[in-house]
């Protein structure tokens, strides 16, 4: 054994603090991540776990490490998730918790993000509160674009972001709240008369408006506490007086993996030579995934990161050596002061890394990853590889046999998929970075799918030399990633192109020098090769043009200097400052107290949620004897199941039991929503990927999950996987049809001046609530009785199928909701099969379980929204009026029925969306495939219906050459309408909100304005789209019912429970604004603990945007009731107080529990036989207008304006309203442009976790967002005049899609294609490149 690994001087004792207080530990696993560590060792839940990959942002701390060399102490923000614990040592971790509490007081950032709105489930909010602190405590007066660099790595799937940034805006320089633009109405609104906030969470901050009795505000720059940073944590003495700590050397055993922490640069080459295939961690955010989610083990990991060399900065003549564990956030800060001090041309390789690293994925990751992690991880996409080795960069590798050895990044560097020439016991120090020189232009290039926090699917990075004086060619350096196995150099075309001048020709010479040069498969592994292919034209002549503008300054008489238009092709996209406006009807009074109804209170869990206190399932403390499951899922799509051998896993120390098929009867095995068409665990096939075979349970989760792969499964394959609905419609696989039809479809045709036809397609999306699954099963051990905690919108569906797996009558199981960090239709029947296997166990083992799944497994196991396919053919007048429509819609439905006949039929009865069809015939079917059941999400089939409606009118319009707004005018339905599915409208607001967003918008300016753009641009093309919005509002019709139970104590404090399921969209806080409206007393005295089907039994699942309307009414009912009954008290008492009349009822023995209940007697189900029945209580309408701009050669779009107009009926709470228009919107702008669940052709989700499957950020909503409030449109329907609002506004995301639409019609337009073309959900990068044409397109086919 070497003497570096008998050293005595190896510590094993792991010395940290958190949030102030000393932790010592002498047995830490180093396999623990910190995240683990906080939230299962210190109990320290308010950090959460998202996604465990770095992808979300929810788990984000903060990290202080002093520097004693420089006496300085650095603070920065980290994922949790991926930090090591060991690696924290002598560091100061800073959580949630550690910032503010609701006891000690709230810290400035948890207040503002609260009061802005910005927290609705609050599952994302410790971390948002985290990134914006640890900026905070750098920098406490951040610019803007500061402050959106750091929140890029943070995920919110509620807000739409919009309240967040605005909330936090507040602590930027020279911002007070306003968007900024002079005339702001919010600055000239006089400050709201706020109550200020109270822990209860409430308070109110409305503006006494500047519209009349229309407010613009939700929030007050006056009204928040001061930000005073001294008042802030500080930072551990002790870590400032003992700074040993930083050079002791570590040694931590854990039972499966041994982790080093030399500091001595001889140490770590003895302890690489020792152990050659020890992993080195820096960040560990690549290593981190690779155990996480790929099935990795490395038994010997070392530490480099304390190694002096290794982090040191050395400027020289040539350029500037990088330690190879420097992070990239302190990398951007030394380029950063380069291109400040040295001379231009210097710098322009650094400019180029430093252009690349602002796209490199977020702010945690890039504190803590390194320069040489990111090199020696070797992927085909890093984005530093391709500018590394265009500039020429040296590295220096060391290792205890072989000595120094110093490799220029070539071509050869790579030597096959993540491989190096570097030897497995070197270790690479550090990396030279060359300045670059006078004749000499470099730039790099980056796309991917999300502009912010995405690994790229092309980048490149180009430099050429010039010889001086000329525009001849001396020297060209092309490298791309994404192109192939490795980073790539275009060997030959730099080559050929030398001491040619930098001019047309070149250019042609060089695309077709590249596509020679960067061959790519068509089925090369990522896909998108067309894409791919183009993206290294368009990218080049990128280059080509920077490069030619930066001639024609240098050697004016040798280069055509850039034209306006060319000029367009190399602008960013133009992302103008965010603004946005609110504008909501103010009610009358200033009695906010008792008459809370229609102002904007803070979300009533808001100040929790941001503090960490707000408690959501896997935060409960675990129970005594308390045993984790993981599932085991199916790895084949379609297959006989021969055999399972658990015997491996049982073998696994503290694995429990393992249950499947075996172990249950047939009759109990039995499950499904409708039918009862899938199983607990499958029995003799499986019929998708992610199906459940089995169950571990054990005393530790890591152990379970672990135990689980162990699981050994025999299969049989049969037929080949049915994946795409076109191979459904092949095998004539599917549920259905059902038909709408109404009026004379043959007539219409034959009376239609045009027959217009098309197909369209929308796809999937996954639900990414920010919590994943959670339950956790409590046998109680008497009478079968069991506690279920739980992550679930439908809390009596869960108690039923408990008690049906149990094998116990339902009122031996109570289930609890506490509340849901996001559901979004993802926790209503497909969470049943997650929570069976776990429920089963708990029951025979009689001991209690907890199941949470990770987000791979989420995302595999609990299927998503419905793609479809839409086949449509029109008979219209000249004028565009439809006289026909023959509609046939198929949605995949995956593997079991389960909603996707009810979704299927909604997205039939909304095909109208707004506009009026006389004769018209929708066929919808349900393919059957061999993927996870797809289920319910926010709009149930509404939002593809509105796709394709307003597609359809779009294709109308281009074909007979009108304007789409006037077509779309032409047909939409009017007061007294009668819809397709004979409904007739009333109360019809539909064209009040198209007007109004018109005139809001300045549409007809704008649209000059856009035609005007495109005429002189032909590289960058903008669009705009008006669309208007009718959605139905009720749920089949025995659903449409609910229940609430009020019970009033002595001292006058009221405990309310009613039987919807708060997730973030404010049901709770609306409730308790009726309560206290109808009781007239202060909502502070009011609370609601959870949903509990103890309290309120048989409850409608938490859906259809109509949870307010009818548990609000079912609370209302009770609450009179309980009126009705201290009514003679109060008569007699007027002078008394609630709590004197309260004393006064129970004294004569008056009952003071009320329970409520509520139906909407209207609704019936439609027949569709007959045409009849009224399946909807009434209509939200809204419009909206949005204005992209696309860039044709990448694909790339930025959302520049969206204004909505939104009838909500009369708002119950604006704050709270406002926030479900813009998160749904928000979350809409995701399906239409980004989203995209990818499959491999044997079934299997390709697209798992926020890496891959990316969800809207900060920078993907609008630049400027104004949303309005309908004002004097009561609801006569609904509770206090008020509509249901939680998924109308995601229909109106239809009008980015248009918008794309429309700009990408525009570059078509240019090359003499025609506007009418058929373009599919989502409008992806890729689909928008390719769509656009153009030159670098034709040059591929
Ligand atoms: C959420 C997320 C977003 C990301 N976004 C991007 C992105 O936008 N662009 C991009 O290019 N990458 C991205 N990555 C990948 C990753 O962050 C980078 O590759 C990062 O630079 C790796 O650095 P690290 O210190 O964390 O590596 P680690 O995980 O600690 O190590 C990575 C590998 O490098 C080896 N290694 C590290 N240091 C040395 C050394 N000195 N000598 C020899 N071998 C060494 C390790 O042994 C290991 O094999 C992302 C990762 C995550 C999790
Ligand atoms: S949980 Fe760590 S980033 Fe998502
Ligand atoms: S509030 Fe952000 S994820 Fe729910």
């Amino acid at each position: 054994m070497s003497p570096a690994v008998q050293d005595q001087r190896f510590s094993d004792t792991l010395v940290f603090f958190v949030n102030g207080r000393k932790i010592e530990d002498s047995s830490v696993d180093p396999e623990c991540t910190l995240l683990t560590y906080l939230r299962t060792k210190l109990l320290l839940t308010g950090t959460k776990l998202g996604c465990g990959e770095g992808g979300c942002g929810a788990c984000t701390v903060m990290l202080s490490r002093f520097d004693p060399e420089q006496g300085t102490i650095k603070h920065y923000s980290a994922n949790a998730c991926l930090t090591l614990v060991a690696a924290v040592h002598g560091l100061a971790v800073t959580t949630v918790e550690g910032v503010g509490s609701l006891r000690g007081g709230l810290h400035p950032v948890q207040e503002r993000i609260s009061r802005a709105h910005g927290s609705q489930c609050g599952f994302c909010t410790p971390g948002m509160v985290m990134a914006m602190y640890a900026l905070l405590r750098n920098t406490p007066r951040p610019e803007w674009h500061q402050l959106e660099q750091h929140l890029a790595g943070n995920l919110c799937r509620c807000t739409g972001y919009r309240p967040i940034l605005e909330g936090f805006g507040t602590f930027c320089n020279g911002s007070d709240v306003g968007c900024g633009r002079e005339k702001c109405c919010k600055l000239s609104a006089t400050n709201g008369d706020s109550n200020g906030f109270s822990p209860n969470g409430f308070s109110n901050g409305e503006a006494q408006g500047v519209l009349g009795d229309e407010a613009s505000a939700l929030l007050h720059a006056a009204d928040l506490t001061t930000y005073d940073p001294t008042q802030d944590i500080i930072f551990p003495p002790e870590l400032k007086l003992k700074p040993h700590l930083h050079q002791q050397m570590l040694k931590f055993q854990g039972p499966r993996v041994t982790y080093w922490r030399p500091t001595s640069l001889p140490h770590l080459l003895r302890l690489k030579c020792h152990h050659p295939e020890a992993k080195l961690v820096v960040g560990n955010t690549e290593v981190g995934v690779e155990v996480a989610f790929k099935n990795q083990t490395y038994p010997v990991l070392i530490n480099p990161c304390w190694v002096p060399e290794l982090s040191a900065v050395k400027y020289m003549e040539s350029g500037v050596a990088l330690g190879a564990a420097v992070n990239l956030s302190r990398v951007q800060e030394i380029l950063k002061k380069q291109v400040l001090t040295q001379p231009e041309w210097k710098t322009r390789t650094f400019s180029a890394f430093l252009e690349i690293l602002r796209w490199f994925a977020g702010q945690q990751i890039r504190n803590v990853a390194s320069f040489g992690g990111n090199i020696m991880t070797s992927s085909p996409i890093s984005d530093l590889n391709p500018v590394l080795m265009v500039s020429g960069a040296t590295l220096t590798f060391l290792s205890h046999e072989h000595g120094e050895r110093r490799l220029v990044m070539e071509q050869n560097f790579f030597t096959g998929y993540r491989k190096t020439i570097a030897k497995p016991s070197e270790v690479l120090i550090s990396v030279h970075l060359p300045y670059s020189q006078e004749d000499e232009y470099v730039q790099a290039y980056k796309q991917s799918r999300r502009r912010e926090d995405d690994i790229a699917i092309v980048n490149g990075a180009m430099r050429v030399r010039f010889v001086s004086g000329t525009s001849r060619v001396a020297d060209l350096r092309v490298a791309f990633g994404g192109m192939a196995a490795t980073t790539v150099m275009a060997v030959k075309t730099a080559k050929e192109l030398i001491g040619c001048k930098w001019d047309e020709a070149l250019l042609e010479r060089a695309m077709t020098l590249l596509l020679e040069d960067l061959p790519l498969d068509a089925s090369a592994p990522g896909g998108m090769v067309e894409y791919r292919r183009t993206l290294t034209l368009s990218l080049f002549f990128k280059f080509y043009l920077n490069v030619r503008k930066w001639l024609s300054t240098r050697v004016p008489a040798l280069v055509v200097p850039l034209s306006a238009d060319e000029e367009s092709a190399i602008a960013p996209c133009h992302r103008p400052p965010f603004a946005s406006t609110q504008t909501f009807q103010q009610v009358e009074g200033n009695d906010k107290r008792h008459h809370p109804v229609g102002r904007p209170l803070v979300h009533a869990s808001a100040y929790k949620q941001a503090t960490g206190e707000a408690v959501y399932v896997d935060d409960m403390p675990r129970v005594e004897r308390e045993l984790f499951a993981a599932l085991v899922v199916s790895s084949r799509a379609h297959a006989r199941i021969l055999g399972i051998d658990e015997t491996p896993a049982l073998r696994e120390e503290g694995v429990e039991a393992f249950f499947c098929a075996r172990d249950i009867s047939q009759e109990r095995n039995r499950m499904g929503t409708f039918e009862s068409d899938e199983e607990v665990f499958a029995s003799e096939k499986v019929t998708c990927i992610g199906q459940v075979l089995g169950v571990v349970v054990a005393t530790d989760p890591a152990v379970a999950r672990r135990a689980a792969k162990l699981v050994r499964v025999d299969y049989q394959d049969l037929e080949p996987p049915v994946v795409t609905i076109e191979d459904a419609i092949r095998k004539e696989s599917w549920w259905g049809p059902w038909t709408i039809a109404k009026g004379n479809l043959a007539l219409g045709f034959a009376s239609a001046a045009h027959v217009i036809e098309g197909e369209m397609r929308t796809g999937g999306q996954e639900h990414f609530y920010l919590e994943p699954n959670a339950h956790i099963f409590v046998p109680k051990g008497e009478d079968g009785e069991m506690d279920v905690f739980s992550s679930s919108q439908i809390p009596s569906e869960m108690q039923r199928m408990v008690a049906r797996v149990v094998g116990v009558s339902r009122n031996r199981v109570v289930v609890r909701v506490k509340r849901l960090g996001g559901g979004f239709g993802g926790k209503e029947s497909r969470i049943l099969g997650v929570a069976a296997p776990a429920a089963f166990a708990a029951a025979r083992l009689s001991r209690p379980v907890r199941i949470t799944l990770d987000r791979h497994e989420d995302m595999l196991i609990t299927g998503g929204r419905h793609p479809f396919l839409c086949r449509w053919r029109a008979g219209v007048t000249t004028k565009g009026v439809f006289t026909a429509l023959d509609v046939r819609l198929y949605s995949n439905g995956g593997c079991s029925q389960d909603l996707s006949p009810t979704v299927m039929q909604k997205a039939m009865m909304c095909i109208d969306n707004a506009y009026r069809h006389s004769n018209i015939r929708v066929t919808g079917y349900v393919c059957k495939t061999n993927l996870p059941s797809n289920t319910a999400f926010r709009g149930f089939g509404a939002p593809q219906a509105a796709m394709f409606a307003e597609d359809v009118v779009t294709t109308v319009a281009h074909t007979l050459n009108l304007d789409p707004c006037q077509v779309r005018e032409r047909n939409m339905y009017q007061e007294g309408d009668r819809t397709h599915i004979n409904h007739t409208l009333e109360r019809c607001t539909i064209r009040r909100c198209w007007e109004e967003v018109i005139a809001n918008s300045d549409l007809h300016i704008r649209q000059h304005s856009v035609q005007k753009f495109n005429k002189e641009n032909t590289y960058k093309k903008r669009g705009l789209a008006t669309i208007p919005t009718k959605c139905g509002i009720a749920f089949d019709r025995v659903l449409n019912q609910a229940g609430a139970l009020v019970q009033v104590y002595l001292d006058g404090s009221v405990l309310l429970t009613h039987g919807g399921v708060e997730m973030g969209q404010g049901l709770h806080t609306k409730i308790l604004q009726i309560a206290a409206q109808v009781l007239n007393i202060p909502i502070e005295n009011i609370h609601i603990m959870d949903t509990a089907t103890d309290k309120v039994p048989n409850t409608s699942p938490t859906a259809a945007s109509i949870s307010t309307d009818v548990n609000g009414m079912a609370v209302m009912n009770a609450c009179e009731e309980l009126k009705a009954r201290l009514k003679p008290f109060v008569k007699r008492d007027p002078a008394g107080t609630w709590k004197t009349w309260v004393r006064a009822a129970y004294s004569e023995r008056v009952s003071l529990s009320a329970t409520g209940f509520h139906r909407i007697e209207e609704v019936t189900d439609f027949d569709f036989d007959t045409m009849s029945g009224q399946p909807f209580h009434y209509y939200c309408n809204g419009a909206a207008v949005t204005e992209v701009e696309v860039d044709c050669l990448t694909g790339d779009h930025t959302i520049l304006r969206t204004d909505i107009v939104m009838d909500v009926g009369q708002s119950l709470n604006p704050g709270l309203d406002v926030g479900q228009v813009e998160g749904a919107f928000v979350q809409g702008v995701g399906l239409v442009t980004l989203e995209e669940l990818r499959y491999s052709p044997e079934g299997s989700l390709l697209t798992r976790g926020p890496g891959a499957y990316k969800i809207p950020g900060f920078q993907d909503i609008p630049c400027e967002f104004h949303v309005s409030l309908l004002k004097d449109a009561p609801n006569p329907l609904a509770i206090f005049s008020s509509k249901g609002v939680g998924e109308p506004p995601l229909l109106l995301a239809t009008s980015v899609f248009q918008a794309i639409k429309d700009a990408v019609g525009a570059a078509r337009e240019d090359q003499g294609l025609g506007r009418a073309f058929r373009f599919d959900s989502p409008a992806t990068a890729e689909r928008v490149r390719i769509a656009c044409q153009g030159p670098f397109v034709r040059k591929r086919l």
